[in-house]
């Protein structure tokens, strides 16, 4: 937000940032050889298989898989953002994070933020002296201890309330106006955007208040008023409740997205923390990763109606692109007439917390409502349920995940997966050759040959794990290596090349934000089996090697099958015998 943090800050950071240091100050660390062992904060265990590695700057659970560097600590365990982890470690090191930008707009946000902040306290001051307000709430359930933590106060029925205090100046008017709390009329002049409302502060990751949703008192029109798009507030990215939530969890096992304000504080009313809305927007592809980026269960709630139905298709769209194994998406339909305010004000949180233990799952959701769409007695119907599920398969990621769905699908209308798979389409390429997973359907499908990808995999665990051994490797070797993760392997290489000190941490982080790198971390984890007198620089060299022979006999076939349809070249023959 206030300019970027130059890169080669962050670099130095994560290479001088003692990984043993920032976990042992939040969990008790054991000393076990050269690295240090622990109870794993991100699953239950008695048994120790946490363990962090100095040397390598990183953190790995053997139980539940957990991995990550100091930063990537900070993120998971402290659920902090990137620049927040950023932040922390340098604090931690008693030096200030330098920003690319000049201050002036960094100044500006400052004052937007500390202005929203002054203009909630006034409006929770409001509550105290407006009875129907305060009224209003104790009959929709809500007690002060509830109304306090979602900082809810009450904008008073007035034009001119927020404008005279907050906006005497010419340039005090201004800023108001770029909080979205006043309008300008035609005229110049303006008035206060909320009247007469019960205010509901929308706050970002860091409990910064962005923007607000007020609620008419009665029946007024429109029921609910958001703030407007601004500098600070963006709708299809914010997740209101997720700062509350956050606050009142040491761990977050799940998250319930809702529809509306006051489901979240209804549920929170009844001890249900773990709610968050999105704010009159279907659910957005940012809202999902911010999701993820917390927990592996969400759970969708919406009305039993038919516009519930719908918005639960809108969402299920959305997430396809996010499911995975490990990952679980569930929907809960409230009955008619309910929403989760009203339902957990009915029948109480015990009976909340059931509906959704019941919800259905992603793939059988999907399924359903496919087959409610086609009539599966007759084939013409099963072979459209196949059309129907093409665009939506496509969109989701390869993987356990998808063979699974796609079985269950091809049980449903009763073809072999294989003949499905086939109809379907080939899957688009994610570029997740790594992970075992994607090996065995990518080779079931025959598209690498078996054992193929374990060169390249080896050799970018060795590069992880020893980045001084690539120093001297020959780059050009892979020049016409063309298989899955050679482009990561030849860019692994000419960092290591470019910065001889980078550690595994660095290295991670370097492709934290790249699909490319989702699988380093377990790349990293795993030392290569070796014997006494290992060289890993060598064996890096071999691997190298190794995988320009291949590409040498992947271009002699090529040039054969090339013969054999039509004619070499002069250059392409004299190529061909001399890689005989
Ligand atoms: P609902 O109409 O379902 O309201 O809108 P609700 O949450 O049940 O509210 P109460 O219980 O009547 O107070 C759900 C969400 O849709 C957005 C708001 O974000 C609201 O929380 N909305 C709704 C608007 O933005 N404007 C509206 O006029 C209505
Ligand atoms: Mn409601």
């Amino acid at each position: 937000m206030a300019g970027l943090i130059p890169q080669d800050f962050i670099n130095d950071l994560i290479a001088r940032a003692d990984v043993v240091e920032v976990i042992g100050k939040r969990i008790q660390l054991k000393k076990a050889g050269r690295e240090f062992k622990a109870c794993c904060p991100f699953h239950d265990e008695k048994t120790p298989s946490f363990t962090v590695s100095p040397g390598k700057g990183f953190y790995h659970c053997f139980g539940c898989g957990a991995h990550g560097t100091a930063i990537g600590f900070l993120m998971e365990y402290e659920h902090m953002s990137f620049v927040e982890a950023i932040e922390s470690l340098a604090g931690l090191m008693g030096v200030d994070v330098p920003r690319d930008e000049s201050d002036r707009p960094a100044r500006r946000y400052d004052e937007l933020f500390s202005l929203l902040s002054s203009i909630e306290q006034h409006w929770q001051n409001g509550l105290r002296d407006h009875s129907e307000a305060v009224d209003y709430l104790k009959k929709r359930g809500i007690d002060g201890a509830t109304a306090k933590r979602f900082g809810i106060g009450y904008a008073p029925d007035s034009w001119s309330d927020v404008l005279d205090k907050f906006g005497k100046t010419p340039e005090a008017a201004e800023r108001l106006l770029a909080t979205g709390l006043v309008i300008r009329k035609d005229n110049g002049k303006h008035y206060d955007r909320f009247r007469d409302r019960i205010m509901f502060p929308i706050r970002d990751a860091r409990g910064r208040t962005i923007g607000f949703g007020g609620r008419a008192l009665g029946d007024g029109e429109p029921k609910y008023l958001n703030s407007p798009e601004t500098v600070l507030f963006h709708k299809g990215r914010e997740l209101y409740g997720l700062y509350e939530a956050r606050q009142a969890l040491r761990q977050i096992d799940r998250l319930a997205v809702v529809e509306g304000y006051m489901d979240v504080v209804g549920l929170a009313r009844h001890g249900i923390d773990f709610s968050v809305a999105t704010l009159g927007t279907a659910t957005t592809p940012d809202h999902l990763n911010s999701l993820f980026r917390l927990t592996d269960s969400v759970i969708f709630s919406f009305d039993g109606d038919r516009a519930g139905r719908a918005a639960a298709w809108r969402a299920l769209e959305n997430a396809l692109p996010q499911v995975r194994e490990g990952r679980q998406i569930r929907f809960v339909f409230l009955p008619e007439g309910h929403d989760p305010d009203s339902f957990v004000n009915a029948l109480g949180s015990d009976a909340f917390l059931k509906a959704l233990d019941n919800g259905v799952a992603l793939s059988d959701f999907l399924i359903g409502e496919l087959a409610g769409q086609v009539d599966m007695t007759t084939v013409d119907g099963k072979a459209r349920l196949a059309e129907l599920a093409k665009p939506l398969v496509r969109k989701i990621p390869q993987g356990v995940y998808r063979e699974l769905l796609v079985d269950s699908l091809a049980d449903t209308v009763g073809l072999p997966a294989t003949r499905l798979e086939k109809m379907l389409g080939q899957p688009a390429d994610t570029g997740n050759q790594y992970s075992g997973q994607t090996r065995r359907s990518a080779r079931r499908r025959g598209t690498l040959k078996a054992g193929r990808p374990s060169v390249v995999r080896r050799a970018i665990t060795l590069l992880l794990n020893h980045p001084m051994a690539g120093d001297k490797l020959d780059i050009e070797k892979l020049a016409d290596v063309s298989r899955p993760g050679v482009d990561l392997l030849r860019d692994l290489i000419e960092t290591v090349q470019k910065e001889p000190n980078i550690t595994t941490a660095g290295l991670l982080e370097r492709w934290r934000h790249d699909d490319k790198g989702r699988h380093l971390g377990k790349l990293a984890a795993n030392e290569v089996p070796h014997e006494e007198d290992f060289d890993p620089a060598a064996e890096l060299e071999a691997c190298l090697d190794q995988l320009a022979l291949a590409g040498r006999r992947e271009r002699i076939d090529f040039l054969i099958e090339k013969q054999r349809l039509s004619s070499l070249s002069d250059d392409e023959k004299s190529e061909l015998r001399q890689l005989h």
